[in-house]
Order: C-alpha cells, then sequence, then structure tokens
C-alpha cells in the first residue's frame, strides 16, 4: 500500500497556464512518470505528457522537476521528502504545446543545419578504415539519447530568445566534436564552422549542460573546451596558423 503524496503541475497550452495540486498515491520505487501515468488513470485523465521507453534512452521524457531539468522517467520519487511537494513543469525553453509537452523542434532544425558526416568522394562504405582509438574518442558522444536538457538548461537561449537564430546549443557542439574526431570526415572543418555558424562563441563555459546530462557526456570538458581552445590556437597563434595554411587537408 502506497502513500498519498502532494503534487503539484503545471497545466496549460500556448495560450497559458498555472501550477495544479494533486494529491496522488506512490508505492515503493517509482519514479516521477510513474506518478504521472497514475494521474492519467486517475483525477487528470486529459494531462499530457510525452514518454516512451521508460528506461532512460528515449531522451522523450524530459521535463523540471523541481525547477531542475531531469528525465521523468529517471527520477525517484525516494529522492523527495515524504511531505515535500514535488512541482513539475514543462521544459522552460521551448514552447509549451499542452501540460508537459513542449515543441522542440528548434533541435530538429538545428540538426538540419549542421552539414552531415562526408566522407572522402574516393573511399567507398566498407571501405571505411578507423583505428579503434578514434572509434573510442568519439564513443562519448554518441551515447546522446537527444533528451535536449542541456539544450532547455544553457541560458544563451533559456534566457533570451533572439539568440536561438545564432546558437545551435551544446547538444550540436558535441555533435560537431564528434565528427572533428573522426578521421574521415574531412569536407567541413568542425571547429571553424562551430565558431562561425553554430555559436559556440556565445558558451561562456557555465557547465550547466554538464550537470543535467542524464549520459554524463562531459559536454563542456571534452567537447565544447577543446573546440574553443583550438579555434583559438588558429586564430591568434601565427604559427598554428601558418601551418594550417600550408597542411591544410
Ligand atoms: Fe541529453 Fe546529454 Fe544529449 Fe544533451 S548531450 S541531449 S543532455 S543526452
Ligand atoms: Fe551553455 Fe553549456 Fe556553454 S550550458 S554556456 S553550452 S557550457
Ligand atoms: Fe524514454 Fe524517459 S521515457 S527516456
Amino acid at each position: 500500500m502506497g502513500t498519498k503524496r502532494p503534487f503539484r503541475i503545471w497545466r496549460g497550452d500556448e495560450n497559458g497556464g498555472d501550477l495544479q495540486d494533486y494529491t496522488v498515491e506512490v508505492n515503493e520505487g517509482e519514479v516521477v512518470l510513474d506518478v504521472i501515468h497514475r494521474l492519467q488513470a486517475t483525477d487528470a485523465p486529459d494531462l499530457a505528457c510525452r514518454w516512451n521507453c521508460k528506461a532512460g534512452k528515449c531522451g522523450s521524457c524530459s521535463m523540471e522537476i523541481n525547477g531542475k531539468p531531469r528525465l521523468s522517467c529517471m527520477t525517484r520519487m525516494s529522492t523527495f521528502e515524504e511531505g515535500e511537494t514535488v512541482t513539475v513543469t514543462p521544459l522552460r525553453t521551448f514552447p509549451v504545446i499542452r501540460d508537459l509537452v513542449t515543441d522542440v523542434s528548434f533541435n530538429y532544425e538545428k540538426a538540419r543545419e549542421t552539414p552531415a558526416f562526408a566522407p572522402p568522394a574516393d573511399v567507398a562504405p566498407g571501405d571505411y578504415r578507423m583505428q579503434q582509438v578514434d572509434v573510442e574518442r568519439s564513443q562519448e558522444f554518441r551515447k546522446c539519447i537527444e533528451c535536449f536538457l542541456c539544450q532547455n538548461v544553457c541560458h544563451v537561449i533559456r534566457d533570451h530568445e533572439e539568440n536561438k537564430q545564432a546558437f545551435s546549443g551544446p547538444r550540436f557542439f558535441i555533435r560537431a566534436a564528434e565528427l572533428d574526431m573522426h578521421p574521415l570526415d574531412a569536407k567541413t572543418d568542425r571547429k571553424e564552422y562551430a565558431q562561425s555558424e553554430m555559436g559556440l562563441g556565445f558558451c561562456n563555459i557555465t557547465k550547466c549542460c554538464t550537470e543535467v546530462c542524464p549520459e554524463h557526456i562531459k559536454i563542456t570538458d571534452n567537447g565544447i573546451i577543446p573546440m574553443k581552445e583550438r579555434v583559438v590556437d588558429r586564430r591568434y597563434d601565427p604559427l598554428v596558423w601558418l601551418g594550417s595554411k600550408i597542411f591544410r587537408r
């Protein structure tokens, strides 16, 4: 038999809304998404929420829980005090569609803008060869589940809607870093592109993106900072600049 716990959930749509209070049964071992499902089955059958795998792998169930961007299927109820009200709101950086569901198409637009992997024209699929060390180096970035929690928390767009056009965000910086490490990605200079087209310069390394990543990807330390450092090297170090002119791939 579970206990009754206080929940506060944002209900509304693009025209506005507010927080509504519920008291809902919580059982041992449950996560926030379980409780949302119980509410849908009882007091709030029209409560909208996006989810899919309930295993922390599809990236669909992102929301803000007590003000922190999290996956609701991976947030255990045992992390909160018994009497503590758990407040659940939609991701703040993206427009609300209804209740806890936001329109994350900004991220898909940024994905489309990012130039695709482009191997040399004279190497056919099947003839690609990579060293294991190169495979391993970018493996961390390939763990991304596209939950967009990092995109949601980055202050560059969270607090400045006007920056969205010029800023791709941390998820796509690690995509650029991943391709930059790929020995067969020959066409685009990913660092220069990230700087000139993706808004890498807007990032002031607050590391909020790294803090919320459910895959524990070191977005800032392993992705963003190495790219920034190399862009700076190229731009300001005349020897690096000269080398890049002479030995350009
Ligand atoms: Fe989510 Fe991490 Fe991927 Fe960002 S980098 S979208 S936080 S899994
Ligand atoms: Fe934003 Fe992450 Fe940089 S939160 S400012 S992209 S370190
Ligand atoms: Fe798939 Fe939560 S439902 S990550």
